[in-house]
C-alpha cells in the first residue's frame, strides 16, 4: 500500500485518482482548492459511473504529512499556485508524477518539490469536466500515461498496475515521445483559437494551418533532440482530421469557460525554443499572442 496525494483533482487528476482507487491497494487523498462535494468519473463507452472515495482537502494546512507519491494534475500555469501543497507533501523520498502537458515538467515542478524525485509524464487521456464534480472519460483514445524508462517509471507502473482506467507505459526515448505529444498539443491550440471542437480540422484552410504549425513544431523538436522527421506532421494532423467532430481539448474547454489558458506550456514553448535555436515559427508567432490575449482576464 502507498500513500498517494492527487493535487488538482480535475479531469486528469480524477482519472488518476480513479486508477489508484481501482487497484484497491492504496490510500488516496485528493488535494483541491475548493470543495467539489463529491467527485465521480463517467466512462462514455460503458456509461459506468464511479464515485471517488478519497477524502478531499481544500488547503495545504490540512495535509497530515509528506506522501510517498504525489500525482500533480494542475494545469502548468497553476503549478506555482500549488506550491503550498507540494511543500507540505514532498520530502526527498517522495516521487511527484507531473501529469501535465508540455516538455518542461522538471524545470516547472522541481523548484517546489523539496528535492523529491520529479517524474515527467505524458498523458494520453481524453477527459472532460461534464458537470459539477463530474469528469467524463472520452474513449476516442485508449488511456495511457507514458513515463521515462528507469527505476521511478517502473515503480509508477507498479503503483497503478491492474487499474483498468489507465495503462502506464515506459518509454526509452522520452524526449521524442514528449515532443510528439507536444506537437499534438500545439495543433490543439487552433481549437482554442477558433473556439471550436475537432470539427474545425475539416476545413481545408485550418488543416493547412495545422500542417504548417506541426512542421515548425517538429523542427524545434528536432533541435531539442527529438527523433521526429518532418513527415510526421501529416500523421499528427491526420489524428485531428480523423477525430469525431465533437472531441475537444482541455485548452478549448478552458477557452469556452473563460478560464486562463495553458498557452505557454503548449504553444508558447514552440516560439520560445524556436527563437533559442534560430528556427522560424511563423504560425506560432501569430497563434501564441492570440491565445495569450484570450487567456487574459
Ligand atoms: N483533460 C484532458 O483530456 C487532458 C489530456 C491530456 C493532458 N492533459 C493535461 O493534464 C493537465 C491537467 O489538465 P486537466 O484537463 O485535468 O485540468 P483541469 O480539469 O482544469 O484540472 C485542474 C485541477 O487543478 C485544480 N487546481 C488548480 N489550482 C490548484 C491548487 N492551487 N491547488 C489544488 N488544486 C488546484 C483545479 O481546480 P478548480 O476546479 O478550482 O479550477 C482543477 O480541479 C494539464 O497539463 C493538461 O494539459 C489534459
Amino acid at each position: 500500500m502507498a500513500d498517494i496525494a492527487v493535487v488538482g483533482p480535475g479531469a486528469i487528476g480524477s482519472v488518476a485518482a480513479l486508477a489508484a482507487q481501482q487497484t484497491g491497494r492504496h490510500s488516496v487523498t485528493l488535494c483541491a482548492r475548493r470543495d467539489p462535494g463529491a467527485l465521480r468519473v463517467v466512462d462514455d463507452l460503458t456509461s459506468t459511473v464511479t464515485e471517488l472515495e478519497a477524502p478531499i482537502l481544500t488547503s495545504p494546512d490540512q495535509v497530515a504529512g509528506p506522501a510517498e507519491w504525489v500525482l500533480l494534475a494542475v494545469k502548468a500555469q497553476q503549478t506555482d499556485g500549488a506550491a503550498g501543497y507540494l511543500d507540505a507533501l514532498c520530502k526527498p523520498s517522495t516521487t511527484v508524477v507531473a501529469l501535465q502537458n508540455g516538455v518542461e515538467h522538471i524545470e516547472r515542478v522541481a523548484p517546489y518539490a523539496n528535492d523529491a524525485h520529479v517524474l515527467p509524464a505524458i498523458v494520453w487521456i481524453s477527459a472532460e469536466p461534464t458537470g459539477p464534480g463530474e469528469v467524463t472519460i472520452r474513449n476516442n483514445i485508449s488511456s495511457m500515461i507514458q513515463v521515462p524508462a528507469g527505476p521511478d517509471g517502473e515503480e509508477f507502473a507498479r503503483l497503478l498496475e491492474g487499474a483498468p482506467a489507465v495503462q502506464v507505459a515506459l518509454v526509452s526515448d522520452f524526449t521524442t515521445a514528449a515532443w510528439r505529444k507536444l506537437t499534438t498539443n500545439a495543433i490543439a491550440g487552433l481549437m482554442a483559437a477558433a473556439g471550436k471542437r475537432a470539427v474545425v480540422y475539416q476545413r481545408p484552410d485550418v488543416r493547412e494551418l495545422a500542417l504548417a504549425l506541426a512542421t515548425e513544431t517538429l523542427a524545434v523538436a528536432r533541435a531539442e533532440g527529438a527523433a521526429l522527421p518532418e513527415s510526421e506532421a501529416e500523421a499528427l494532423v491526420g489524428i485531428f482530421e480523423a477525430m469525431a467532430p465533437d472531441i475537444g481539448s482541455s485548452i478549448l474547454f478552458d477557452r469556452l469557460a473563460g478560464r486562463e489558458l495553458e498557452w505557454d506550456a503548449r504553444n508558447g514553448v514552440v516560439r520560445r525554443l524556436g527563437r533559442r535555436h534560430g528556427i522560424p515559427t511563423p504560425v506560432s508567432d501569430v497563434l501564441v499572442p492570440l491565445l495569450a490575449a484570450a487567456s487574459d482576464g
